[in-house]
């Protein structure tokens, strides 16, 4: 027999908590992300993001020509924690992505969406957090105007899909420089950084690769010394493992096994040695696969959640960052099945390794790490080989760069980097021409 209980009903303060909710760890590139997968899961194929310099009234447009959105469906799409099941590996989780992604970057959050493939009827909805604020209550503006919504519908103009607007970007533009050359650019650059890291966390569907359909996704180049609106660049996908390179080694999949409530679920473990500088096809394919933190802090583990990435190196507390295994980088794939396990977060910013799968990935990194180290040590002895008497300063040069980089690897590690800082201080005070050819 159920117990008859008493109960007060007493809901959030829709100022407080929507305040709150923007510093849940979002950054611009990765709310921008968070948004992207919500273009994807709606069908779009083609996405764009575009960031528009106003003096105090700059936007930011994230558009897709997927299935878009019914009026009953928006009004639900703009409510924290919207009520809808997921399919297997969909990409949204918690019903929340659209609206706290859009509130860590800006006040206003507008969605124009567009369902009718052969009538141009619109549905503009807003959430605006100065009026939250206001009247403490989670009210949704019907059909408000701006420059920023027009733009939105004429990207709509020939099609469905959706476009999310930000308006009021304070975080991103805080008053002071909304006006200013400083704010267009860091605009500039801040499109530049959202480039990188979207063709990195989002490279399998850019190529169309495991079976995905390709999508494309631009990204407007703002201009940041004129006032001219710039160009719309392609996104070419970042794969990490370089497997188009001849030197790449593939080491062979391995799968295991997780226990989930449910039953248990496979994770594919692949591990990649990337080719030594010496051996890519050109220096700047070298370059490029250094990535947005560059080879050191780039090697590691590459986990995807039903193929979007979610972490971009790193060893998960398994092993330290080290010089010599920087050529060694794995996918470890899962479904969404394993959210829990893997306690994926909200901003998709961070996952936990489950403590029976970090125990059973210990030998094949292991293995994985050998074999990077064994092909970081061949190249930088080949280069020692070759080294005629007349260069020896320059390859002592290398060598001294990288004392340097094991020095700095080492420092990351210590415990104590302060103690650390100040040791480094000092010899770059005492010797300053030794500091310099270590590249400190
Ligand atoms: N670009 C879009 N096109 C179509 N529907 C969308 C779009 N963005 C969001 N939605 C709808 O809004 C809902 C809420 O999105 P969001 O807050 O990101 O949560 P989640 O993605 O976890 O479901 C989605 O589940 C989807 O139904
Ligand atoms: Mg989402």
């Amino acid at each position: 027999m159920a117990v008859r209980r008493s109960y007060f009903d007493v809901p959030p303060s829709a100022a407080r908590l929507t305040g709150s909710l923007r510093d849940i760890g979002y950054d611009f590139q990765t709310a921008v992300a968070d948004l992207v997968d919500n273009s994807i899961s709606a069908g779009g194929h083609r996405i764009g993001v575009e960031l528009v310099f106003e003096p105090n009234n700059s936007y930011v447009l994230i558009w897709d020509d997927g299935r878009g959105m019914g009026p009953t469906e928006l009004l639900e799409a703009l409510r924290f924690g919207s009520r809808r099941d997921y399919r297997r590996n969909e990409l949204g989780r918690f019903g929340l992505g659209l609206k706290t992604g859009s509130f860590s970057q800006c006040r206003r959050l507008t969605v124009v969406t567009r369902k009718a493939p052969k009538q141009q009827t619109f549905h503009v909805r807003t959430l605006d957090l100065d009026y939250i604020e206001r009247d403490d209550s989670w009210s949704v503006l019907v059909d408000e105007q701006s420059e920023a919504i027009e733009h939105a519908k004429r990207i709509l103009r020939d099609g469905p899909g959706t476009v999310v607007v930000w308006e009021n970007l304070d975080r991103v533009l805080p008053d002071r420089y909304a006006e200013s050359g400083w704010g267009r650019r860091r605009l500039s650059s801040l499109a530049t950084k959202t480039g990188e890291h979207l063709a990195m966390v989002f490279h399998r569907f850019l190529a169309g690769t495991h079976g995905l359909d390709p999508v494309t996704i631009s990204v407007n180049n703002l201009n940041a010394d004129t006032s001219e609106p710039g160009v719309q660049l392609k996104l070419e996908a970042w794969d990490p493992f370089a497997t188009a390179e001849d030197h790449t080694q593939a080491i062979p999949v391995e799968i295991f096994e997780v226990e989930t409530d449910e039953g248990a679920s496979d994770i594919r473990f692949s591990g990649y040695v990337l080719p030594p500088r010496d051996k890519f096809s050109s220096p700047e394919r070298f370059e490029r696969l250094s990535g947005p933190l560059k080879w050191n802090r780039q090697q590691g583990l590459y986990i995807y959640r039903a193929n979007r990435l979610v972490q971009y190196g790193g060893w998960n507390g398994l092993r330290g960052i080290d010089e010599h295994t920087k050529l060694a980088r794995a996918a470890v794939d899962f479904d969404t099945e394993l959210d829990e396990a893997f306690q994926i977060n909200v901003a998709k910013m961070s996952v936990v390794l489950p403590a029976t799968l970090k125990n059973m990935l210990e030998r094949p990194i292991h293995d994985l790490c050998v074999r990077a180290d064994a092909a970081y040590r061949q190249s930088a002895s080949s280069a020692g080989g070759r080294r005629p008497s007349s260069k020896s300063t320059s390859a002592d040069g290398v060598a001294l760069r990288e004392v340097g980089v094991a020095l700095k690897a080492v420092m990351l590690e210590s415990t104590d980097l302060k103690g650390f800082r100040a040791a480094l201080g000092k010899l770059k005070e005492r010797h300053p021409d030794l500091a310099r050819s270590l590249d400190l």
